[in-house]
C-alpha cells in the first residue's frame, strides 16, 4: 500500500561521515527488516514492468535482496550480476570506474538470445554500477527492458549514463 511505500521510504536510514568524512551514507537495514515495507518496495519496483521481463538482474549484493524477493513474486527467475572474481566460468565482464580506482562485474552464462532483463539494485548514485550492468546484459547476448531502483541520488548525476531508470525514491 501507499502507507507501506511511505514508511520503506522513513525506514531508509542516513549515516553522516560513513565510510569517510563528508558521506552519507544511506543504510537501508531497516527497511529489509520491515515485511510490509519490503513488500511494498518489491511491487512498486515492478509495477511498470508487469509481463515485460523474462529474468531479473540482481546488482551484488544489495540488489541480490530484491531481485530475489521480485523471483518469488513474479516466478521468473534471477541472474545474478556479481563483483568480479566470485564466478568460476564468467561469460562476460565489464569494468566502470570507482571515484579512486575501478571496479568489475562479471555474468554467468545462463541467458538466452534475446531474454528480457529487467535490472534491479537498491541506490543510483553515480550510475557506474547500473551503466556496467546495462552494458553487461547486452555482452551476455540479452536485452535490458527496464532499470529500477529504489533510491536515487539526483545530485550525483547517474541518470546522464544510465538513460531511464524507474525510482521509487528520491533525494
Ligand atoms: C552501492 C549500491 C549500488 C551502488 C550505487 O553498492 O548498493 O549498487 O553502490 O553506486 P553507483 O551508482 O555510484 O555505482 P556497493 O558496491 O557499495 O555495495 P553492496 O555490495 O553493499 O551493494
Ligand atoms: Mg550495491
Amino acid at each position: 500500500t501507499q502507507t507501506d511505500l511511505s514508511r520503506a521510504q522513513s525506514l531508509i536510514t542516513s549515516i553522516p561521515d560513513y565510510p569517510e568524512p563528508g558521506v552519507v551514507f544511506r543504510d537501508i537495514s531497516p527497511l529489509l527488516a520491515d515485511g510490509p515495507a519490503m513488500r511494498a518496495v518489491t511491487e512498486a519496483l515492478i509495477e511498470p514492468f508487469a509481463g515485460q521481463f523474462d529474468i531479473v538482474g540482481g546488482l551484488e549484493a544489495r540488489g541480490f535482496l530484491f531481485a530475489g524477493a521480485i523471483s518469488a513474486m513474479t516466478g521468473v527467475g534471477i541472474l545474478p550480476i556479481r563483483k568480479a572474481g566470485k564466478l568460476p566460468r564468467p561469460a562476460a565482464a565489464v569494468s566502470y570506474t570507482l571515484e579512486y580506482g575501478t571496479a568489475t562485474i562479471e555474468g554467468p552464462d545462463v541467458l538466452e538470445k534475446g531474454e528480457r532483463v529487467l535490472l534491479i539494485d537498491d541506490i543510483l548514485a553515480t550510475g557506474g554500477t547500473l551503466t556496467a550492468a546495462q552494458s553487461l546484459v547486452a555482452d551476455l547476448g540479452a536485452e535490458v527492458i527496464g532499470s529500477a531502483v529504489i533510491l536515487e541520488l539526483t545530485a550525483l548525476g547517474g541518470r546522464e549514463h544510465t538513460g531511464e531508470v524507474h525510482t521509487l525514491f528520491v533525494v
